[in-house]
């Protein structure tokens, strides 16, 4: 089960997130989400795994080419000098020879390096070490400007997104200019989302638990959401999302959960982690 990105390649419907994860968990996780069916593989920089997660696609049951790994450039590395050094640091943990997606973690727009940044991303895509290049946490505004200024659009933008946090606009925004909306958060961070009575009396009518229905709400939205779960019984919930579907009316019953809680993550417009 794929999406299409903007630059013509494949991207896994539903993929792991490895957050907070440290390296003996990101290596473990990773190897048994394998082993079920994930195939697309989230961590960066920051998150201080990728020398884990690494080790796992070295070791997995399946193909290098199987797997789509995503990676992202920590903050203090913006610039173009600083972010071919950071993806070369990165590629060096992961001891791969390519990254499929690689993401600017966070514009950090006070910093206004952002752009510079994504020149070097262009390059490292043009040297074909990332395959597919994309943003994080970006507005369309910042999008729009490294588009202009390069001539390149990230397929991707990653953001935090999840029922009580929709981003409706933003999501339409992204479906106009062909930009694939990746969630992070998807489940809210497991919190009280999940008991909301909308989610566990969908859950009910259908069989499902919770986080099934929240992951299902994210595919009909034609996100892409990368949930986090290190429980082996939950990541394999989490993948079995593909044989069911929520009805329109359901849907709209979802959306009734919007600002519920708002935001649980940095805001991009003010974060400025490095
Ligand atoms: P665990 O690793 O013990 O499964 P998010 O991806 O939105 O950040 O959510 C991740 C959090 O939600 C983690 O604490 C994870 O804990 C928990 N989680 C993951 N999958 C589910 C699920 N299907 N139901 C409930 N909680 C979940």
């Amino acid at each position: 089960m794929t999406v299409m990105l903007s630059d013509g390649r494949p991207m896994p419907r539903l993929g792991l997130g490895t957050w907070p994860m440290d390296d003996g968990e990101a290596r473990q996780a990773v190897t048994h989400a394998v082993s079920l069916g994930y195939r697309l593989i989230d961590t960066a920089a920051s998150y201080g795994n990728e020398a884990g997660v690494g080790a796992a696609v070295a070791e997995a049951s399946v193909a290098r080419e199987e797997l789509f790994v995503t990676t992202k450039l920590r903050g203090s590395q913006h610039g173009y000098d600083a972010a071919l050094r950071g993806f070369e640091e990165s590629r060096a943990r992961l001891g791969l020879d390519y990254v499929d997606l690689y993401l600017i973690h966070w514009p950090l727009p006070r910093r206004d390096l952002y752009t510079e940044t994504w020149r070097a991303f262009v390059h490292l895509r043009e040297q074909g070490l990332a395959r597919s290049i994309g943003v994080s946490n970006f507005t369309p505004e910042q999008i729009e400007r490294v588009a202009g200024e390069t001539g390149v659009w990230p397929v991707v933008n990653q953001v935090e997104l999840h029922p009580g946090f929709a981003q409706r606009d933003l999501r339409a925004w992204h479906a106009e200019h062909g930009v694939v909306t990746e969630s992070w958060s998807p489940l809210g961070r497991g919190s009280k989302l999940l008991d909301e009575p909308v989610v566990t009396d969908l859950a009910a009518a259908h069989g499902r638990t919770p986080g099934q229905i929240v992951l299902r709400w994210h595919l009909q939205l034609a996100a892409v959401p990368i949930p986090k779960s290190a429980n082996p019984e939950r990541m394999r919930q989490n993948l079995e999302v593909f044989d069911f579907s929520l009805s329109d009316e359901e849907m709209a019953r979802m959306e009734t959960l919007d600002d519920r809680g708002g935001r649980m993550g940095g805001d991009p417009e003010t974060h400025e982690e490095l």
